[in-house]
């Protein structure tokens, strides 16, 4: 057997040994590649004489013409095996339902939910949104706001003290957002419009308490604000809220350290029809919410001067008004990360609350 026939032979055999794409290539380079076993021998003919070219050359091409007409055929072969299989493996059941997005799947935290609705409606009023730190030195908690040493209110908050640091300071963790009335007195000058949303904490636990809360805190201060005022903005803020056209308030005298004269404020409402409270009508009342004048003292610790400004502040707990507005029993529910809660009591991503599109729709 010539040397041209033993070379055809082994690359047929390669040919037909090659079970895919890549393996096809590799014979290709290998024959008829620069360096190829054929390409080698097309390059000696140069070399040689006349007489052994006239016989070399036509062996040669048309070993060069079998195997590339081989390899071209392999190739297409292997082509479409590829492709059939990709087929087999990328076929989609158009029946299958449509899996829905993680946007559509996901769920706002009640809690969320009603901080993005109380901000919302204080944002239509002109007020902005202010934050502060969950560990809170005592100065903030507690004696800027007139708590004076040793006085019992200090010991009715029920506070977490963290341990004392190297000068004896103990933090606490915030008992209230009324700390952050304080810090934004010291940052901002008046008129002040704030609301401040946020996590609070007390040594507390039952079906309507949990050691960790929230609270949205309010305060106002300019040269002329007044009880009026007051009144006017708590009464707006619960209507759009209840999401109902009127409201009825009782502003009951109450105590508190940094605000003079103080009010609980209890809103009319129904309880006769289960968990879902109606607010707007009914014969009970519930407490909502503490608010009052700033007392002088705590405008002093801010940096105000009592005799230039004046304003008012209120405090609400969140966490019992999102059971009541959405008929959630038990608080501790709130906050055991169940999904299926979540996934009931949840609201749509994207279903942001505004004044003009609803609020909890
Ligand atoms: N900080 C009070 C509390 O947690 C709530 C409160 C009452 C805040 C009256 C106020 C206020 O700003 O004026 O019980």
């Amino acid at each position: 057997m010539s040397q041209y026939q033993t070379l055809e032979n082994s690359i047929m055999a390669d040919i037909a040994a090659s079970a895919d794409e890549a393996a096809i290539e590799a014979v290709r380079v290998a024959a008829l590649g620069k360096k190829g076993s054929v390409s080698e021998l097309l390059k000696g003919l140069g070399k040689m004489s006349a007489e052994e070219r006239q016989e070399a050359g036509p062996a040669i091409n048309g070993l060069k013409t079998r195997v590339a007409d081989a390899i071209a055929t392999r190739k297409a072969e292997l082509h479409d095996v590829a492709i059939t299989e990709r087929l087999a493996r990328e076929s989609v059941d158009v029946s299958l339902p449509v899996r829905s997005s993680p946007a559509e799947r996901g769920r706002i935290h009640p809690i969320s939910q009603i901080v993005d609705e109380i901000t919302a409606i204080f944002a239509d009023m002109g007020f902005s949104i202010a934050e502060g730190p969950d560990i809170e030195t005592d100065y903030y908690n507690f004696t800027a706001l007139n708590f004076p040493d040793g006085h019992p209110a200090r010991e009715m908050h029920d506070t977490f003290f963290l341990q004392p640091d190297e000068n004896g300071e103990r933090k606490v963790l915030r008992t209230h957002t009324s700390p952050v009335q304080i810090r934004t007195m010291e940052a901002d000058k008046p008129p002040i419009r704030i609301v401040i949303p946020g996590k609070t904490y007390r040594q507390d636990s039952d079906a309507t308490h949990s050691p960790m809360f929230h609270q949205v805190e309010g305060l106002v201060i300019d040269r002329t604000a007044n009880v009026g005022h007051l009144r006017w903005v708590l009464e707006e803020f619960c209507k759009a809220f209840f999401e109902v056209d009127t409201v009825v308030m009782r502003f009951r005298p109450s105590f508190f350290p940094f605000t003079e004269p103080s009010f609980e404020v209890d809103i009319q409402c129904d309880r006769t029809s289960g968990p879902i409270v109606k607010f707007g009508e009914g014969t009970d009342w519930m407490e909502i919410l503490g608010c009052g004048m700033v007392h002088p003292n705590v405008l002093r610790a801010g940096g105000l001067d009592p005799d230039e400004y004046q304003g008012f502040a209120w405090g609400m707990g969140l966490d019992r008004i999102a059971m009541l507005k959405y008929g959630m029993p038990d608080l501790r529910d709130f906050f055991n990360a169940d999904v299926r809660w979540l996934s009931h009591y949840g609201f749509r991503p994207l279903d942001m609350p505004t004044l003009f599109g609803g609020l909890s729709v």
